[in-house]
């Protein structure tokens, strides 16, 4: 195949990744928030958690990455002999993006006193500033083995520390950022939802602000909701994060009808997110192919961000598929 030939499409598409998955000994990971037709072909799709406990694990030579790049960064973390793909390196996040490294060590160096327990949607030079890593299905578990008069700076989340904050009566000092995809619900149009499907409950990723969380019937990630949507007796639920979560739903439960929660246009649009939304089969197939992007790191970098996710990981260890907060 020469470099300059342009990707295949339809079904030869998906045959060709299937092919170069067999000869780079390749492994695909999707997050749920990836469009269905590369969730269809993945060999794992997962949240954060999952998706970084599956990056260490895996014995594939390439991880091709359909994520964003702070996911792709934390599987080359734990996997550095490994060839770690990401279909678009311009697939980031505006967590990540809020929280440029300088500013938050500047921030740290002001509270010599606290911890800082950083949301794993950061980048590694903030992962390597940083004691120990949460993501929304363990950073709950995390918290209640710390004692109770630890000072911690939680960051770059400031919806999911206020959530944790609320539940769990701590007092983290929190970094300021947002994802824009949970910040764009409209709590106007979910109220008008709701007022439509009375017996619909509503399950909400803790990155949406307090006054989305507010009407919410269940808080947690995405593997989290999904688990509450399968226990749930509805045959109907609302549903508070990116949409694309709704296609496992769909998989899983063909006979119950997911509705996503609306932006400010009454048009669920707004919440895809655009640094997802990057990832395409045609680029997936151009990585395997060049194995570009790649992602590079220098390697006292990854030992100092591999401390903070080895904590995670190991006070994590028996949360093992619970993917949850536990509610509200
Ligand atoms: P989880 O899949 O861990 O819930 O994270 C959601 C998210 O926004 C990932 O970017
Ligand atoms: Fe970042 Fe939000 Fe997109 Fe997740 S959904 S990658 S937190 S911008």
């Amino acid at each position: 195949m020469n470099i300059l030939t342009p990707p295949p499409s339809g079904p030869a598409l998906i045959e060709e990744i299937a092919h170069l998955k067999r000869v780079r000994n390749a492994v695909i990971l999707a997050h749920y928030y990836q469009k269905p037709e590369i969730q269809d072909l993945a060999d794992f799709v997962g949240d954060s958690l999952d998706l970084s406990r599956k990056a260490a694990a895996t014995d594939a030579d390439v991880i091709a990455f359909c994520g964003v790049r702070f996911m792709a960064e934390t599987a080359k973390i734990l996997s550095p002999t490994k060839t770690v793909i990401l279909p678009d390196m311009d697939a980031g996040c505006s967590l990540e993006d809020s929280c440029p490294p300088d500013k938050f060590a500047a921030f740290r160096a002001q509270h010599p006193d606290h911890i800082a327990l950083s949301y794993i949607n950061c980048s590694a030079e903030v992962k390597a500033l940083s004691d120990i890593i949460v993501t929304s299905s363990s950073a709950e578990i995390i918290l209640a083995k710390l004692p109770a008069d630890q000072k911690i700076i939680f960051g770059p989340d400031r919806h999911l520390g206020g959530y944790l904050n609320r539940k769990t009566g701590r007092d983290m000092l929190l970094w300021p950022g947002v994802c824009i995809v949970h910040e764009a619900f409209s709590e106007t149009e979910l109220l008008k939802l709701k007022a439509q499907h009375r017996h619909a409950p509503v399950a909400a990723h803790p990155e949406c602000p307090p006054h989305i969380l507010d009407h919410a019937d269940y808080v947690g990630s995405t593997s989290g909701i999904l688990a509450f949507a399968k226990t749930s007796p509805a045959d109907t639920l609302i549903v508070a994060t990116e949409p694309h979560i709704i296609h496992q739903m769909t998989l899983a439960m063909p006979h119950k009808t997911f509705i996503g929660a609306p932006g400010a246009d009454g048009n669920c649009n707004c919440n895809i997110c655009p640094f997802m939304a990057l990832n395409t089969l045609e680029k997936l197939y151009v990585a395997l192919r060049d194995l570009q992007p790649q992602i590079e790191m220098e390697e006292g970098l990854r030992l100092r961000a591999k401390k903070s996710l080895d904590a995670m990981l190991e006070l994590a260890s028996d949360s093992v598929g619970k993917g949850d907060l536990g509610g509200r």
